[in-house]
């Protein structure tokens, strides 16, 4: 199934990213349904409760309305992340709105969570309930909000039961305000409401938050401090930046919106290792940012992922990314004799110690 998506790229490559997209979900929603790939046991992780199967999951933003988590799953990677989703439907920004920027090997969006609301991807997920796979929900805020905080604990309510885990998203870029709350009496409030309500109406159910690329360090150690008091599954670091590396070539760097892909790769890995020597083993890490290889995914990981995320390079590598970086990291790991578990962090130190990415 990757291998005909995959010949399909170049073609996909000609449209606009947003028609592209969209293409792709509605082929791989008519797809009939693939097995689950059995993976290399090394590759197994065990976090936040969970057994994953492998370590590579496909990040926010792809399946933002659970229309493909199976697909994806039957694509090889060890977890899904649909979403972001709000309460209520919302179109997003105008188009165009999404950007490849293909000489850097990156993307700037600013979709501004456009869904159809909780309603359909709640069915979706519900007709699915009892396959197989963790399927994680990444909850978000409406614009026009009158409380924000009251969105995130609708969205934890509504996906109770369909969630494998819950992400508290406080990082887009593309809806004005919404990274305040990660600001540290916002965050506070923020993930007491939201702890509250997932003791309640999904205990046991791991709720992790995402932050940005872009905070200021000793901003990151309230977050941390913040996150480790409160008791948070997980941080998943990171979402898209706002910066622009000044490497940049693509005729579209200087769109609006947040920049993923290959250029976020530094700074994402970065902030990875900075929060994990904060986070001094209290919870596990998802690195995200840049991943486009078996190489990157390892030097996450080495940063202190003990999972990692995906997408942009999907859209320059095709979907059978997700076998290519597990057969790379299955004999990486064949080859150093240890456990996946214990390259976790390994460099950390040694990339807080790096000059600064630009
Ligand atoms: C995203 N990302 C994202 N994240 C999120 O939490 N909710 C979302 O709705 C979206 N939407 C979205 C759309 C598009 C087009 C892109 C490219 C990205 C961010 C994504 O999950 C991930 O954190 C970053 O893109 C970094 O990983 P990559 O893309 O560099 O592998």
């Amino acid at each position: 199934m990757s291998a005909l998506l995959d010949l399909a790229l170049p073609f996909a490559r000609l449209l606009d990213p947003e028609t592209a997209h969209g293409l792709a979900i509605r082929s791989l929603a008519c797809l009939p349904p693939r097995a689950v790939p059995q993976d290399d046991a090394r590759l197994a992780v065990a976090a936040f409760g969970l057994r994953f199967p492998n370590p590579v999951g496909l990040a926010a933003g792809f399946d933002k309305e659970a229309q493909v988590p199976d697909a994806m799953l039957g694509a090889g990677f060890g977890f899904v992340e649909v979403g972001t989703l709000t309460p209520l439907p919302q179109p997003g920004n105008p188009r165009p709105r999404n950007f490849r920027l293909t000489e850097d090997r990156a993307v700037i969006n600013r979709y501004g969570f456009n869904s159809g609301g909780h309603g359909p991807a709640k069915a979706r997920l519900t007709a699915r309930r009892g396959r197989p796979g963790i399927v994680g929900v990444n909850v978000g805020a409406n614009k026009e909000a009158s409380d924000r905080v009251a969105d995130y604990v609708a969205g934890i309510k509504t996906f109770a039961g369909l969630a494998s885990y819950f992400t508290a998203n406080v990082s887009s870029p593309n809806t004005p305000g919404l990274r305040d709350l990660q600001e540290e009496r916002a965050l506070d409030e923020l993930l007491a409401r939201i702890i509250e309500a997932r003791n309640e109406a999904a205990p046991g159910v791991p709720l992790l938050l995402k932050i940005a690329p872009d905070l200021a360090l000793p901003h990151l150690d309230g977050v941390v401090q913040v996150a480790r008091r409160r008791g948070i599954d997980g941080l998943i670091v990171s979402n898209t930046t706002i910066s622009r590396p000044p490497t940049l070539r693509s005729a579209h760097k200087g769109e609006t919106g947040g920049l993923s892909g290959r250029p976020l790769f530094p700074l994402a890995t970065r902030m990875l290792a900075e929060t994990y020597v904060r986070a001094d083993g209290a919870f596990p890490l998802i690195g995200a940012g840049g991943i486009d290889s078996p190489e990157t995914a390892l030097a996450k990981i080495e940063a202190g992922a003990s999972l990692i995320q995906l997408y942009s390079a999907l859209v320059y590598e095709g979907l059978g990314l997700a076998e290519r970086i597990k057969a790379g990291l299955s004999t990486r790991l064949a080859h150093e004799k240890l456990p996946l578990a214990a390259l976790v962090g390994r460099k950390a130190a040694m990339r807080v110690a790096e000059p600064f990415p630009a």
